[in-house]
């Protein structure tokens, strides 16, 4: 399984140190095959080391230049970091990204031979109109990608899901992922309120690569539940 913990804005520099440390500490206990992922936040971002990558929540797709705000290759490559999310529901709709920035941004990313976490994922209101019409959204955004890329992961994470406490059900997350797995047949995680009380069952999904964790990631207790369940 794969256990990836997206911050978000949450921890600093200092809080994100004391957590790898402690995580690191206690990595021991998982399985050999189990991997890793950690997203700080940009400025928590460091060259440490451990049984576990590091990626970035976000960059610019550009080296270096003029782009106030943003980050490039070269503030990555000061800590050795090739992992990027890209395309999570909260960029693409609070942040204004359009599947063709998007797009563009897996394609650069590709370039430089970066292990790309690509989020896709539905409203409630299409997720309402059941199946098709989440599966036409869902193929929507992968306009633009190159699926064939070798190093790259999928992340289906319905919006309704997040942070809202309210999970899918085995069913939902089953039948999305098979259908998935159909189009594009790459590692799959499960993103939405995924914590202690629901990992077994979500983890016990065939079709469920591993799972990609906001909220019960933010503590170390609570993100290993996951991991050592
Ligand atoms: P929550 O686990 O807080 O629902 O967040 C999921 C998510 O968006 C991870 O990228």
């Amino acid at each position: 399984m794969i256990y990836a913990a997206n911050f978000k804005t949450n921890h600093t520099r200092q809080s994100t140190k004391n957590y790898i440390k402690e995580l690191q500490s206690k990595l021991d206990s998982k399985k050999p095959e189990d991997k890793i992922y950690i997203f700080p936040p940009l400025t928590a971002l460091d060259a440490f080391e451990g049984d576990f990558s590091i990626g970035t929540q976000n960059a610019y797709p550009v080296e270096k230049g003029a782009f106030t705000g943003e980050i490039g290759i070269e503030q990555l490559a000061e800590f050795n970091i090739n992992t990027i999310l890209i395309g999570h529901s909260e960029r693409r709709d609070t942040l204004g990204e359009s599947q063709e920035e998007v797009a563009k941004k897996f394609a650069f990313f590709r370039e430089q031979g970066f292990e790309i976490i690509y989020c896709i994922g539905e409203s409630l209101e299409v997720r309402e109109q059941g199946i098709e019409a989440v599966m036409e959204h869902l193929i929507s955004q992968f306009e633009g990608i190159d699926t064939t890329y070798n190093n790259f992961i999928v992340a289906y994470e319905p919006i309704w899901a997040i942070g809202t406490g309210r999970t899918a059900s085995v069913e939902e997350i089953s039948q999305t992922h098979n259908s998935l797995k159909k189009i594009v047949d790459k590692a799959l995680l499960y993103g939405g309120s995924v914590k202690g009380t629901n990992i077994k069952e979500i983890a016990s999904i065939e079709s469920v690569d591993g799972v990609l964790v906001g909220g019960a990631s933010l503590r170390t207790e609570t993100f290993l539940e996951l991991v050592l369940h």
